[in-house]
C-alpha cells in the first residue's frame, strides 16, 4: 500500500513509498522480507526521498534503555528506535553525563552510529562499546566492537561493507564515571560554572541560534561534509582566503568549514523553488515547501559548481539521497 513519505523524513518532500513497515519488536525482523529495494529508516533526519520510492521503507521503532553500573563506567544498552536527544536528556537526569555535547541532534539511536554523529568537539565513536545488528543474510544478531565499526568522520562500516546487509538493533555505550568536559568549541568556553547541565544547555542554545528545527522548518542538518584536504592544498588556499576556518585531521590533512565556503561564495539565501540555503548556517538547506527532488538536485549541483569554481573543492553531500530504487550520489565530477 502506498504510504506518504513526507512525515517520515525531516526534509519533507511530498513523495510516497510503495510499502511501509514499522519494526517495534525484533522478532518482526526474522519474517520481514528484505527483497530489494528497501530502505532502513530511523526518524529520517539524514535521508531524503527525491522521488516516489518503489520499494519498502523499514522504520526501526524498538524501545528500551538498560543501564549497567561497572567499576569505572556505566554501560548503557539502547534499542535502535529510541530518540537520541531523549536519551541524552534521560541520562543527564540519572546523573550519567558524557553525551551533553551531542544534545539536540535529531534522529534515533540506531541511526547514530551509521554516520557517527558528532558535534562540538565530540563524536559518538568515543563512547561506543559495541553495536548489535540483525544480519539480513543469516537472520542472526551479530555484535561488533568499536574498532570493527570502522568509525571515521561521518562514516562507519554501515555505509560500506554492511550497507543494505545489516539492521542496527542495539547500541551499547560506555560512559566513564569520571566526567571530562569537552569545551574546545568556542561558545562552550563562555560557560562560567562548568557542569554537565551547563554544557547541555549551552549546546542547546548554540544549536537553536544557528540550526533550524527540522520539525518546524524542514531540513536535514548539515547538508555537505566538511571537506578534508591535504596540508599543501590548505596552505595554498590560506594565501588567497586567510580567514578560511580549518581544523587538524590527522598529520597530513585538515578539515575545512564547508559552511564558510558556501557562505563566502555568496550563496546564503540562494533559492531553487522552496529550497533555500539557510541564512544562519549556509551548510544547511531548508525546504519551505512546494519543492521537488529535481529542485534539490539543481540546488546541490549549483552549490557544488559555485564552490568548485571558487576554491577547487568538490563538496560531498553528507545527507543520504534516495531515488526510485536506490541510494543516489550527486558528485558533479564533470566540473573538476
Ligand atoms: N561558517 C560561516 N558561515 C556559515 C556557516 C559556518 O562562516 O554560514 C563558519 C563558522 O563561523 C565557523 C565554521 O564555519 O567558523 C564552522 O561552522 P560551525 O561551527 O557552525 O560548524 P560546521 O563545521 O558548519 C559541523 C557539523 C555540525 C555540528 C557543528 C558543531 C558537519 C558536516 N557538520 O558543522 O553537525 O553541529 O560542526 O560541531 O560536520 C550535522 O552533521 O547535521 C551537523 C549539524
Amino acid at each position: 500500500m502506498a504510504h506518504a513519505l513526507q512525515p517520515l523524513h525531516t526534509f519533507a518532500l511530498n513523495n510516497q513509498c510503495q510499502n511501509f513497515v514499522e519494526i517495534t519488536h525484533l522478532e518482526q525482523l526474522k519474517t520481514q522480507s528484505f527483497e530489494s529495494p528497501f530502505c532502513l529508516l530511523g526518524e529520517g533526519s539524514n535521508t531524503i526521498f527525491l522521488n516516489n520510492y518503489a520499494g519498502t521503507v523499514i522504520k526501526m521503532a524498538t524501545k528500551g534503555i538498560k543501564v549497567n553500573e561497572r567499576e569505572s563506567d556505566y554501560l548503557i544498552g539502547i534499542a535502535a528506535g529510541e530518540n537520541w536527544h531523549q536519551l541524552v536528556s534521560y541520562l543527564l537526569d540519572e546523573n550519567i553525563p558524557g553525551l551533553e555535547n551531542l544534545a539536540l541532534i535529531p534522529g534515533t539511536v540506531g541511526a547514530a552510529p551509521v554516520q557517527n554523529i558528532g558535534a562540538y568537539g565530540v563524536e559518538l565513536a568515543k563512547f561506543v562499546e559495541s553495536i548489535e545488528y540483525f544480519d539480513i543474510a543469516s537472520k542472526a544478531i551479530v555484535s561488533l566492537n568499536n574498532t570493527q565499526c570502522e568509525f571515521a568522520y561521518r562514516d562507519s562500516i554501515f555505509k560500506h561493507a554492511l550497507k543494505n546487509k545489516a539492521v542496527i538493533t542495539q547500541v551499547h555505550l560506555a560512559l566513564p564515571k569520571k566526567w571530562q568536559p569537552i569545551l574546545s568549541y568556542g561558545p562552550l568556553q563562555q560557560i562560567t560554572a562548568i557542569t554537565p547541565q551547563a554544557v547541555f544547555e549551552q549546546v542547546i542554545h548554540t544549536r537553536n541560534s544557528k540550526l533550524p528545527n527540522p520539525y518546524t522548518l524542514p531540513n536535514a542538518g548539515s547538508f555537505f561534509k566538511n571537506p578534508i584536504i591535504t596540508n599543501e592544498r590548505l596552505s595554498k588556499l590560506l594565501k588567497i582566503f586567510p580567514e578560511l576556518p580549518h581544523y587538524e585531521y590527522g598529520k597530513n590533512h585538515h578539515k575545512v568549514a564547508a559552511g564558510w565556503l558556501i557562505d563566502k561564495a555568496g550563496l546564503k539565501g540562494y533559492r531553487v523553488a522552496g529550497i533555500e540555503v539557510h541564512q544562519e548556517q549556509a551548510l544547511v538547506l531548508v525546504n519551505h515547501g512546494e519543492s521537488e527532488g529535481d529542485d534539490l538536485i539543481a540546488m546541490i549541483k549549483h552549490i557544488q559548481q559555485t564552490v568548485f569554481s571558487r576554491y577547487s573543492i568538490m563538496l560531498e553531500h553528507e545527507v543520504r539521497l534516495f531515488d526510485q530504487t536506490s541510494e543516489y550520489h550527486i558528485n558533479t565530477e564533470s566540473v573538476q
